[in-house]
C-alpha cells in the first residue's frame, strides 16, 4: 500500500531561497532577514525588490524599481473593459480574471527567462492594485482613479481605492500589511502557482492559478469571514458564548489555526498592536475589544497548536480603514505578487513536472455494459 500524505502535511517537494518558517517556535524569515526587521524598518518596496533580487538594495536600485512599479501601475483599456463586463462578480472573481486578461497585453507573455519574468513580475506586481481599485469604483458607479505616479505603493492604493490623498498613518498600516504578507514559502496559492509554471506555462497563468486559490475562505479568505465573525458578535460581551458555541459545534473559529505554525503566526503581533493602535485612533474601540475576547477564549486551545495567524487582526484593520469587507482578500492578493513571482521564478530556475500520485480506490476491471443493457 502507498502511503499517502493527505494535504501534502510534511512533504518538501522542492528547495528554496526565498523564506524561511520555523513554525514550532513562530519564526518567519524573508531571504534570510527577519520579519519583525522588516515590519519595523522597510517599506512594500524594499521588500519586494528583496524578494525578487534576493538582496536589500542600495538607494539607487531601490529608486529604479520604485520608478519602475510607478510606471508599472496603469492597465490597458480592455482589460478596464473586462472589468466593467464582470463587474457584478466577487472582486476576487473579477482580480483573477482580470490578471489572466493581462496576459493578452503584456510583451513578454511567452518569454520565460528569469530577465522576462521579472520585468512581468514587476508589472503584476504594480497592475494587482490598480485592478482591485478601478473594480471597486466601477461597481459602484464611479470612475476608476488614474493611478499616482508619485504616491508610495501602499499610498497609491489608498488613493485608488477612495480618491483621495491617504492619512500617512494610515498608508503606514497599509504599507506593513503589505509587508507582512509578501512571502510566506509553498502555502496553497504559491504551491498552485508552481504546479502551474512546472508546466512551462508563463508567469500570468501561474498567477492567476494563485489568485484563485487564494480566495478559498481556508486560505486568503479568512480575515473576510473574521470581520463578519465579529459583526456577528456585536459586542465584546457576547464573544466568549459565541466562540464556545461555535467550538461545541465543531466550527472552526477565523484567523486561528496554521498548517504551518504550532506558536503564534509571528506577523499576527505587529497587526495586533497597529489594530489597537488604530481603533483608538478612531474612535471605534468595540472591534479591537471583539477580537482580543475571542483571543483569549481561544487561549487553552494554544496547547492543540492553534493559535492566532495573521489574518486575524488584518480584518479589522481594513474595516476601520473603510475597506468593503469583500476587499480584503484582493488586498492579501495585492501584497502576496512578489511570493508568488518568486516562487515562480525558483520553479523555472531548477524546474520539474509537480505531478504528484493518487492512491486508487475505486472499483477495479469492471465489465463495461452497452448503455442499452443498463438496468
Ligand atoms: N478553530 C478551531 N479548531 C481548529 C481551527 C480553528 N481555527 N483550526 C484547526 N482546528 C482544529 C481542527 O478542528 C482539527 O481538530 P481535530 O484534530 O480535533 O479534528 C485540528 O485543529 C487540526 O486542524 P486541521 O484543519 O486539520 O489543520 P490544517 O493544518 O489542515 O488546517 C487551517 C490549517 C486550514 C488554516 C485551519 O487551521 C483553519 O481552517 N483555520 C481557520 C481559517 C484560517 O484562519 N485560515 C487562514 C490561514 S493563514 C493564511 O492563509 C494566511
Amino acid at each position: 500500500m502507498p502511503e499517502v500524505h493527505l494535504g501534502l502535511k510534511g512533504v518538501y517537494f522542492a528547495s528554496t531561497t526565498s523564506s524561511f518558517i520555523d513554525g514550532e517556535v513562530g519564526k518567519l524569515l524573508y531571504r534570510g532577514y527577519a520579519i519583525h526587521d522588516l515590519a519595523e524598518h522597510s517599506t512594500f518596496e524594499e521588500t519586494a525588490y528583496l524578494l525578487l533580487y534576493g538582496a536589500l538594495p542600495t538607494r539607487a536600485e531601490l529608486s529604479a524599481f520604485d520608478q519602475q512599479l510607478k510606471q508599472s501601475r496603469p492597465i490597458p483599456e480592455p482589460v478596464m473593459e473586462v472589468i466593467r463586463l464582470t463587474k457584478q462578480a466577487h472582486p476576487m472573481d473579477v482580480l483573477r480574471t482580470a490578471v489572466s486578461a493581462l496576459a493578452a497585453y503584456d510583451p513578454d507573455v511567452s518569454d520565460n527567462s528569469l530577465a522576462a519574468n521579472l520585468r512581468k513580475g514587476i508589472r503584476l506586481t504594480a497592475q494587482v492594485p490598480t485592478i482591485i481599485c478601478a473594480h471597486d469604483r466601477i461597481r459602484k458607479g464611479l470612475p476608476p482613479v488614474t493611478p499616482s505616479n508619485t504616491l508610495s505603493h501602499a499610498a497609491n492604493f489608498l488613493y485608488m481605492l477612495f480618491d483621495k490623498h491617504p492619512d500617512p498613518a494610515d498608508a503606514k498600516l497599509m504599507d506593513l500589511d503589505f509587508i507582512l504578507h509578501a512571502e510566506h514559502g509553498s502555502n496553497a496559492s504559491a504551491f498552485a502557482c508552481r504546479v502551474a509554471v512546472s508546466s512551462l506555462a508563463d508567469l500570468h497563468g501561474g498567477i492567476t492559478a494563485a489568485v484563485a486559490t487564494l480566495k478559498g475562505p481556508a486560505h486568503g479568505g479568512a480575515a473576510e469571514e473574521v470581520m463578519k465573525m465579529a459583526e456577528d458578535i456585536g459586542t465584546p460581551e457576547r464573544a466568549e458564548a459565541y466562540v464556545r458555541e461555535r467550538l461545541a459545534k465543531h466550527g472552526k473559529v477565523m484567523g486561528f489555526g496554521h498548517r504551518v505554525y504550532r506558536a503564534e503566526d509571528p506577523r499576527a503581533r505587529h497587526l495586533r498592536e497597529r489594530s489597537r493602535e488604530l481603533a483608538e485612533r478612531c474612535g471605534e474601540p468595540r472591534w479591537y475589544q471583539i477580537l482580543d475576547h475571542i483571543h483569549e477564549v481561544m487561549k487553552p486551545y494554544n496547547a492543540k497548536g492553534i493559535w492566532v495567524n495573521v489574518d486575524f487582526y488584518a480584518g479589522s484593520i481594513y474595516y476601520l480603514l473603510g475597506v468593503p469587507e469583500d476587499l480584503f482578500i484582493p488586498i492579501f492578493a495585492a501584497g502576496r505578487v512578489p511570493g508568488w513571482v518568486l516562487q515562480a521564478i525558483e520553479q523555472y530556475d531548477d524546474n520539474i513536472l509537480l505531478r504528484p500520485l493518487l492512491e486508487y480506490t475505486g472499483p477495479m476491471d469492471l465489465q463495461y455494459v452497452p448503455i442499452d443493457q443498463r438496468g
